[in-house]
Protein backbone atom coordinates (compact mmCIF):
# COMPACT_ATOMS: atom_id res chain seq x y z
CA UNK A 1 0.00 0.00 0.00
CA UNK A 2 2.84 1.95 0.89
CA UNK A 3 4.51 1.93 -2.80
CA UNK A 4 0.88 2.26 -3.96
CA UNK A 5 0.26 5.81 -2.48
CA UNK A 6 3.82 6.67 -3.52
CA UNK A 7 3.00 5.86 -6.70
CA UNK A 8 -0.52 7.13 -7.11
CA UNK A 9 0.75 10.55 -6.00
CA UNK A 10 3.48 10.70 -8.99
CA UNK A 11 0.73 9.22 -11.35
CA UNK A 12 -2.45 10.69 -10.47
CA UNK A 13 -2.98 13.92 -12.04
CA UNK A 14 -5.88 15.54 -10.07
CA UNK A 15 -7.94 17.86 -12.41
CA UNK A 16 -7.66 21.28 -11.34
CA UNK A 17 -9.06 23.32 -14.16
CA UNK A 18 -12.94 23.38 -14.88
CA UNK A 19 -15.03 21.62 -17.48
CA UNK A 20 -16.78 23.48 -20.86
CA UNK A 21 -19.85 24.40 -18.80
CA UNK A 22 -22.59 22.74 -20.48
CA UNK A 23 -24.97 25.24 -23.06
CA UNK A 24 -28.38 25.70 -22.65
CA UNK A 25 -30.13 23.28 -24.94
CA UNK A 26 -33.31 23.78 -23.21
CA UNK A 27 -34.77 24.49 -26.21
CA UNK A 28 -33.85 21.77 -28.16
CA UNK A 29 -35.25 18.85 -29.47
CA UNK A 30 -33.62 15.06 -28.37
CA UNK A 31 -32.86 14.91 -31.63
CA UNK A 32 -30.91 17.60 -32.00
CA UNK A 33 -29.28 17.42 -28.73
CA UNK A 34 -25.72 17.63 -28.38
CA UNK A 35 -23.80 14.15 -27.45
CA UNK A 36 -22.47 14.28 -23.68
CA UNK A 37 -18.51 14.51 -25.26
CA UNK A 38 -19.79 17.22 -27.34
CA UNK A 39 -21.01 19.18 -24.75
CA UNK A 40 -18.02 18.36 -22.61
CA UNK A 41 -15.68 20.26 -25.52
CA UNK A 42 -16.22 17.95 -28.73
CA UNK A 43 -13.15 17.23 -31.16
CA UNK A 44 -12.09 20.82 -30.47
CA UNK A 45 -8.14 20.60 -30.86
CA UNK A 46 -6.57 22.30 -27.01
CA UNK A 47 -3.18 21.77 -25.77
CA UNK A 48 -3.04 18.95 -23.60
CA UNK A 49 -1.77 20.39 -20.21
CA UNK A 50 -0.05 16.97 -19.03
CA UNK A 51 1.48 16.34 -22.29
CA UNK A 52 3.52 19.42 -23.22
CA UNK A 53 3.57 20.55 -27.48
CA UNK A 54 0.50 17.83 -27.44
CA UNK A 55 -2.49 18.73 -28.56
CA UNK A 56 -5.57 16.76 -27.49
CA UNK A 57 -9.63 16.87 -27.99
CA UNK A 58 -11.28 18.71 -25.53
CA UNK A 59 -14.23 16.69 -24.53
CA UNK A 60 -11.45 13.15 -24.04
CA UNK A 61 -9.57 16.18 -21.90
CA UNK A 62 -12.97 16.39 -19.59
CA UNK A 63 -13.12 12.90 -19.63
CA UNK A 64 -9.26 12.22 -18.99
CA UNK A 65 -9.79 14.86 -15.88
CA UNK A 66 -13.15 13.53 -14.57
CA UNK A 67 -11.26 9.62 -14.59
CA UNK A 68 -8.27 10.90 -12.72
CA UNK A 69 -9.98 12.46 -10.18
CA UNK A 70 -12.17 9.36 -9.45
CA UNK A 71 -9.05 6.95 -9.22
CA UNK A 72 -8.27 9.96 -6.66
CA UNK A 73 -11.18 9.03 -4.74
CA UNK A 74 -10.91 5.13 -5.11
CA UNK A 75 -7.47 5.53 -3.81
CA UNK A 76 -8.39 7.51 -0.65
CA UNK A 77 -10.92 5.20 -0.74
CA UNK A 78 -9.16 1.96 -0.19
CA UNK A 79 -6.08 3.77 1.91
CA UNK A 80 -8.90 4.55 4.91
CA UNK A 81 -9.34 1.08 5.69
CA UNK A 82 -13.00 1.32 6.48
CA UNK A 83 -15.21 -1.44 6.42
CA UNK A 84 -17.06 -2.25 2.74
CA UNK A 85 -13.82 -0.61 0.90
CA UNK A 86 -12.77 -1.16 -1.97
CA UNK A 87 -10.03 -2.74 -1.64
CA UNK A 88 -10.59 -6.33 -2.47
CA UNK A 89 -11.74 -5.93 -5.81
CA UNK A 90 -8.34 -3.59 -6.73
CA UNK A 91 -5.86 -6.01 -4.70
CA UNK A 92 -4.62 -7.59 -7.87
CA UNK A 93 -4.01 -4.33 -9.01
CA UNK A 94 -2.61 -3.07 -6.08
CA UNK A 95 -0.19 -5.94 -5.56
CA UNK A 96 1.68 -5.13 -8.79
CA UNK A 97 4.85 -3.35 -8.10
CA UNK A 98 6.88 -0.01 -9.52
CA UNK A 99 6.71 0.56 -13.04
CA UNK A 100 4.38 -2.66 -13.60
CA UNK A 101 1.82 -0.59 -11.32
CA UNK A 102 2.36 2.64 -12.69
CA UNK A 103 1.80 1.18 -15.88
CA UNK A 104 -1.42 -0.31 -15.16
CA UNK A 105 -3.07 2.22 -13.50
CA UNK A 106 -2.08 4.74 -16.51
CA UNK A 107 -3.63 1.80 -18.85
CA UNK A 108 -6.42 1.84 -16.54
CA UNK A 109 -6.75 5.26 -16.68
CA UNK A 110 -6.00 5.86 -20.35
CA UNK A 111 -8.76 2.87 -20.79
CA UNK A 112 -11.59 4.18 -18.73
CA UNK A 113 -10.91 7.98 -20.50
CA UNK A 114 -11.63 5.82 -24.19
CA UNK A 115 -14.40 3.97 -22.79
CA UNK A 116 -16.41 6.97 -21.81
CA UNK A 117 -15.30 9.14 -24.88
CA UNK A 118 -16.17 6.46 -26.99
CA UNK A 119 -19.43 5.62 -25.75
CA UNK A 120 -20.94 9.40 -25.23
CA UNK A 121 -19.79 10.70 -28.34
CA UNK A 122 -16.01 10.70 -29.15
CA UNK A 123 -15.95 9.52 -32.84
CA UNK A 124 -12.14 9.99 -33.72
CA UNK A 125 -10.16 7.21 -33.31
CA UNK A 126 -7.94 8.32 -30.61
CA UNK A 127 -11.04 7.53 -28.61
CA UNK A 128 -11.49 4.14 -29.37
CA UNK A 129 -12.11 1.46 -26.86
CA UNK A 130 -10.29 -1.45 -27.47
CA UNK A 131 -10.63 -3.05 -23.44
CA UNK A 132 -12.92 -6.29 -22.50
CA UNK A 133 -16.53 -5.61 -22.39
CA UNK A 134 -17.82 -4.45 -18.90
CA UNK A 135 -19.22 -7.79 -17.91
CA UNK A 136 -15.79 -9.63 -18.77
CA UNK A 137 -13.61 -6.81 -16.99
CA UNK A 138 -15.42 -6.97 -14.08
CA UNK A 139 -15.60 -11.01 -13.75
CA UNK A 140 -12.53 -11.72 -11.90
CA UNK A 141 -13.35 -15.31 -13.83
CA UNK A 142 -12.38 -13.46 -16.97
CA UNK A 143 -10.15 -10.65 -16.24
CA UNK A 144 -7.39 -11.67 -12.95
CA UNK A 145 -7.30 -8.17 -12.59
CA UNK A 146 -10.79 -7.49 -10.94
CA UNK A 147 -9.95 -8.86 -7.22
CA UNK A 148 -13.25 -9.82 -6.64
CA UNK A 149 -17.45 -9.29 -7.94
CA UNK A 150 -18.94 -5.36 -7.50
CA UNK A 151 -22.14 -5.58 -5.70
CA UNK A 152 -25.16 -3.36 -5.79
CA UNK A 153 -23.53 -1.14 -2.95
CA UNK A 154 -20.26 -1.28 -4.11
CA UNK A 155 -21.52 0.25 -7.66
CA UNK A 156 -23.75 2.46 -6.44
CA UNK A 157 -20.07 3.76 -3.92
CA UNK A 158 -18.19 3.85 -7.35
CA UNK A 159 -20.89 5.81 -9.35
CA UNK A 160 -21.04 8.26 -5.99
CA UNK A 161 -17.15 8.81 -6.75
CA UNK A 162 -17.60 9.44 -10.15
CA UNK A 163 -20.33 11.95 -9.55
CA UNK A 164 -17.86 13.83 -7.03
CA UNK A 165 -15.54 13.67 -9.55
CA UNK A 166 -17.35 14.80 -12.41
CA UNK A 167 -18.58 17.91 -9.72
CA UNK A 168 -14.86 18.93 -8.73
CA UNK A 169 -14.34 19.23 -12.65
CA UNK A 170 -17.21 21.77 -13.22
CA UNK A 171 -20.33 19.44 -13.82
CA UNK A 172 -22.67 20.66 -11.02
CA UNK A 173 -25.31 18.19 -10.10
CA UNK A 174 -28.36 19.79 -10.78
CA UNK A 175 -27.05 20.49 -14.52
CA UNK A 176 -28.95 18.16 -17.66
CA UNK A 177 -25.60 17.48 -18.76
CA UNK A 178 -24.79 15.58 -14.75
CA UNK A 179 -28.38 13.89 -14.99
CA UNK A 180 -26.93 12.18 -18.75
CA UNK A 181 -23.98 10.84 -17.23
CA UNK A 182 -25.31 9.76 -14.85
CA UNK A 183 -28.01 7.84 -17.16
CA UNK A 184 -25.03 6.48 -18.65
CA UNK A 185 -23.28 5.19 -15.84
CA UNK A 186 -26.56 3.28 -14.05
CA UNK A 187 -27.19 1.75 -17.92
CA UNK A 188 -23.97 -0.38 -16.52
CA UNK A 189 -25.15 -1.57 -13.68
CA UNK A 190 -26.18 -4.62 -14.74
CA UNK A 191 -23.28 -5.94 -16.61
CA UNK A 192 -20.85 -5.15 -13.68
CA UNK A 193 -22.51 -6.45 -10.78
CA UNK A 194 -22.12 -9.73 -10.93
CA UNK A 195 -22.77 -10.68 -6.83
C1 LIG B 1 -19.47 3.32 -13.67
C2 LIG B 1 -19.16 2.08 -13.54
C3 LIG B 1 -17.89 1.46 -14.11
C4 LIG B 1 -17.32 1.61 -15.32
C5 LIG B 1 -17.79 2.46 -16.50
C6 LIG B 1 -16.12 0.79 -15.33
C7 LIG B 1 -15.26 0.66 -16.40
C8 LIG B 1 -14.14 -0.12 -16.44
C9 LIG B 1 -13.24 -0.26 -17.57
C10 LIG B 1 -13.44 0.43 -18.92
C11 LIG B 1 -12.25 -1.09 -17.21
C12 LIG B 1 -11.02 -1.51 -18.06
C13 LIG B 1 -11.20 -2.87 -18.67
C14 LIG B 1 -9.98 -3.23 -19.50
O1 LIG B 1 -8.92 -2.62 -19.35
O2 LIG B 1 -10.06 -4.20 -20.30
C15 LIG B 1 -12.49 -1.49 -15.83
C16 LIG B 1 -11.69 -2.32 -15.09
C17 LIG B 1 -11.86 -2.54 -13.74
N1 LIG B 1 -12.88 -2.11 -12.94
FE1 LIG B 1 -14.46 -1.01 -13.54
N2 LIG B 1 -16.00 0.16 -14.12
C18 LIG B 1 -17.06 0.54 -13.34
C19 LIG B 1 -17.35 0.13 -12.05
C20 LIG B 1 -16.50 -0.63 -11.28
C21 LIG B 1 -16.75 -1.05 -9.92
C22 LIG B 1 -18.05 -0.77 -9.16
C23 LIG B 1 -15.65 -1.73 -9.50
C24 LIG B 1 -15.36 -2.38 -8.17
C25 LIG B 1 -15.97 -2.12 -7.09
C26 LIG B 1 -14.71 -1.75 -10.60
C27 LIG B 1 -13.46 -2.34 -10.56
C28 LIG B 1 -12.65 -2.53 -11.66
C29 LIG B 1 -11.40 -3.28 -11.61
C30 LIG B 1 -10.77 -3.90 -10.38
C31 LIG B 1 -10.91 -3.29 -12.92
C32 LIG B 1 -9.68 -4.04 -13.41
C33 LIG B 1 -8.52 -3.18 -13.60
C34 LIG B 1 -7.72 -3.59 -14.81
O3 LIG B 1 -8.06 -4.58 -15.50
O4 LIG B 1 -6.76 -2.88 -15.06
N3 LIG B 1 -15.26 -1.08 -11.67
N4 LIG B 1 -13.65 -0.88 -15.39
Amino acid sequence: MKNFSKITLGVLIIASASLTSCSNDDDKTPAEKPTIYERLGGSVMVSDPDNSGQMIEKGRLSFRKVVNSTIGLIVADIQSNASGNLQAHFAPLLAETGNTQATNIAKLSDNLTDFFSFNTGGKNAVNTYSGLNMSAAHDPARNPRMGTKASNADYTKFEGYVGAAANANGVASNTELYTDIVAVLESLRTPIVQK
